[in-house]
């Protein structure tokens, strides 16, 4: 099965729920501060209840979500830009993990047989499924971080394409042989240069990867963004919430608001769509 379209990641209660982690704050504090009972607010992260609009806007304030992002992820019909214009061919993988969707990335030069991989999906089984067949060598495996549903397919990529340079982010859960990139790392690969950004907070070991094509000067830029944030929402600040702040406001900085955004879970998007839309992005 292919997967032509990914839904968004997150729906309102997830978006809460991460909001509330992030925060530091336990849900009863959230709750009372919202002047909501806290039963409630459980239910509403649950899905089994719905708040009033003033209520909601309470908890937004606490929570320092955005009103219009929050809006725009409960409507259901989360608005996604027109995915064009990229100088080379992008090619998404995407696996089914859980309910929602893991998103594996090829580049490749569109007359190319050769592609760069970032991070290898769930697995043998997703990966290859979903593998444009067009596409017979690697040339460079980057990986976002090493949760099972980036990098399940390691092994398997590495038996298909031996020898390949496999780059990611340090750290103890870093799989062998895995050559470590730090912060600013420039990495040159059949045309593409590709900048390291480290950005912990869902993880320790976390990078965002700028993808550009110095004979296209003026093209279109690439972020493959991992699980720091997705359409709509971010990942789970699993590792340290200020850290994952301050990830966030680095790549929004230093982002082009044209670059397309390649997340790890659910649909492609801009920079530009996220600054305007994104819950968490003020
Ligand atoms: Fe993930």
């Amino acid at each position: 099965m292919v997967i032509e379209r990914a839904p968004l990641e997150d729906e309102l209660g997830d978006v809460l729920d991460k909001a509330i982690r992030r925060s530091g704050l336990a849900e009863n504090e959230v709750a009372d501060r919202s002047d909501i009972a806290a039963e409630r607010l459980q239910r509403v992260i649950d899905y089994t209840e719905r708040l009033q609009p003033t209520e909601l806007k309470r908890v937004l304030q606490v929570l320092g979500l955005t009103e219009a992002g929050v809006v725009a992820v409960a409507s259901e019909a989360y608005p996604l830009p027109e995915i064009s214009g990229l100088p080379f061919c992008l090619y998404p993988l995407r696996m089914t993990h859980g309910i929602g969707v893991a998103n594996a990335y090829l580049i490749a030069d569109c007359s190319a047989e050769w592609g760069i991989l970032f991070d290898t999906g769930t697995g043998a089984e997703g990966l290859w499924r979903s593998w444009p067949t067009k596409l017979k060598r690697v040339a460079a495996v980057f990986l976002t971080h090493y949760e099972t549903e980036h990098c399940g397919g390691l092994t398997a990529g590495r038996e298909r394409f031996p020898n390949v340079p496999v780059f990611g982010p340090g750290g103890a859960e870093r799989p062998m042989g895995v050559v470590t990139l730090l912060d600013g790392a420039v990495v040159d690969e059949q045309g593409f240069r590709i900048t390291v950004r480290s950005t912990p907070g869902h993880a320790e070991g976390h990078h965002c990867y700028e993808v550009e094509v110095p004979a296209a000067p003026h093209g279109r830029g690439l972020v493959v963004s991992g699980d720091l944030f997705f359409a709509g929402s971010i990942g789970g600040a699993y590792f340290c919430a200020r850290r994952l702040d301050e990830s966030l406001g680095k790549i929004f900085a230093q982002s082009d608001g044209d670059a397309v955004v390649a997340p790890g879970h659910g649909p492609l998007t801009t920079i530009e769509n996220e600054r305007r839309l994104n819950p968490f992005i003020v």
